[in-house]
């Protein structure tokens, strides 16, 4: 059987970037990765959130594969918020002292697989891992080669980095798991016409949540509250931006362009506790899933990734486990910080069913638009000061 020091399943941005990392650092990784590379860079179905923490920036930049993000990418110095028929606007740099990146997960992805293969790092796609063995002491990966045939791989450490719909979870006897649905969905666009403003408009109307983002000064990323039941189907393109403006009139329009893709997110938190068994670890979505009103998903993946990164070095150069031991204590408290953001953010933004909470919502956004601590409570969370911040010299 073939052994590796870190056997890590799943090519997202998580498992991408820690085997990036330890492959700088001289450990010996192999990604195993159930899609082809084809689908990972170019389907749209993959389409994901696209802010980056100043932090996350850093952290790409730092590994050696943000060249073309930071070509590409857009920096913005904050937010607005549109409700009650006004915008607000959210100076991130004079609130936080900080400002966030514009750039599509699915775009850094392809850049680190890149800059992986180049660097002579390993990822085996179109390889499904099936199972887990003996993960206390000395794990072994289970897979399917492309061919079909069962085949073993043997492992120092093994992580999984498998997404929301992880196997891997499965596989921390005793793990408690922390769970909220929400009673919405998002329908989501991405289409060729100019984005509504410079920077990304949050909207809370009385018709629903709406988002107005962007991938590029021509391409625009919009979201629309909807209910979890919905169907694609029943959302033509003129009722989508028709939509659209309604709920954002008197700010701001979007002008109807070729629609390239649509899909539906629904909305949900998840935490699973402890986040490590023996000699195995869980990063990015497959320990942790938020709803995208906060863009945390991938930010928090990156900060699982500092932790354990650090964490394996001082066992490799220094032979010391006690931060190994101490990973899914130490990562829980940036997860838990961003569950509670993401989770402020989502009941702060979509219209609430129960007509009492709707009303404390209301009252919680006024709020808001006065108070320049709450302010600066959700432009820190947002660049992300207490999540990536504590990770990265700034
Ligand atoms: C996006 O651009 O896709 C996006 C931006 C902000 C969010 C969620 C998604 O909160």
């Amino acid at each position: 059987m073939r052994r590796v020091q870190v056997a890590i399943f799943g090519a997202g941005p998580a498992g991408l970037l820690l085997a990036h990392l330890l492959r700088q650092a001289g450990v010996e990784t192999v990604v195993l990765e159930a899609k082809s590379r084809e689908y990972l860079e170019t389907s749209p179905h993959r389409i994901r959130a696209g802010v980056l923490e100043w932090g996350t920036k850093e952290m790409a930049k730092q590994a050696g594969v943000g060249e073309r993000m930071l070509r590409e990418g857009l920096e913005h110095g904050g937010i607005y918020l549109a409700f009650d028929g006004g915008l607000l606007h959210l100076d991130f740099r004079a609130l936080a002292g900080r400002s966030i990146w514009v750039y599509g997960q699915q775009y850094l992805v392809r850049d680190i697989i890149q800059r992986h293969l180049e660097a002579g790092g390993e990822i085996l796609f179109e390889h499904e891992v099936v199972g887990l063995e003996n993960l206390g002491e000395a794990p072994v990966l289970v897979f399917r080669t492309p061919q079909g045939k069962e085949e073993r791989l043997a492992a120092e450490f093994a992580v999984g980095a498998d997404g929301s719909h992880s196997l891997a979870r499965r596989y921390i006897p005793g793990a408690r798991i922390h769970q909220k649905t929400y009673p919405f969905a998002w329908l989501g666009i991405l289409a060729e016409t100019r984005p509504a403003a410079e920077e990304l408009i949050y909207a809370s109307s009385e018709r629903g949540f709406a988002l107005y983002s962007m991938r590029s000064p021509s391409l625009s990323r919009n979201y629309l509250q909807v209910s979890p039941e919905e169907r694609l189907e029943a959302w033509p393109e003129e009722r989508i931006w028709e939509e659209l403006n309604r709920r954002l009139e008197g700010v701001a329009e979007v002008r109807p362009g070729p629609i390239l893709e649509k899909s539906l997110t629904p909305m949900r938190s998840l935490v699973v506790e402890p986040m490590q068994y023996g000699r195995f670890f869980l990063v990015g979505d497959a320990a942790h899933v938020v709803p995208p009103t906060g863009a945390k998903g991938m930010n928090l993946a990156f900060c699982d990734v500092a932790v354990l990164h650090r964490a394996l070095l001082a066992y490799y150069r220094n032979g010391d486990t006690g931060p190994l031991t101490r990973y899914s204590q130490e990562a829980l408290r940036h997860v838990w910080q961003a569950e509670l953001f993401s989770y402020w953010m989502t009941t702060l933004l979509h219209t609430l069913p129960d007509p009492f909470e709707e009303e404390l919502r209301r009252a919680k956004l006024r709020h808001l638009g006065e108070s320049l601590p709450l302010q600066r409570f959700l432009a820190e969370n947002y660049v992300g000061l207490h999540t990536t911040g504590r990770y990265v010299e700034g």
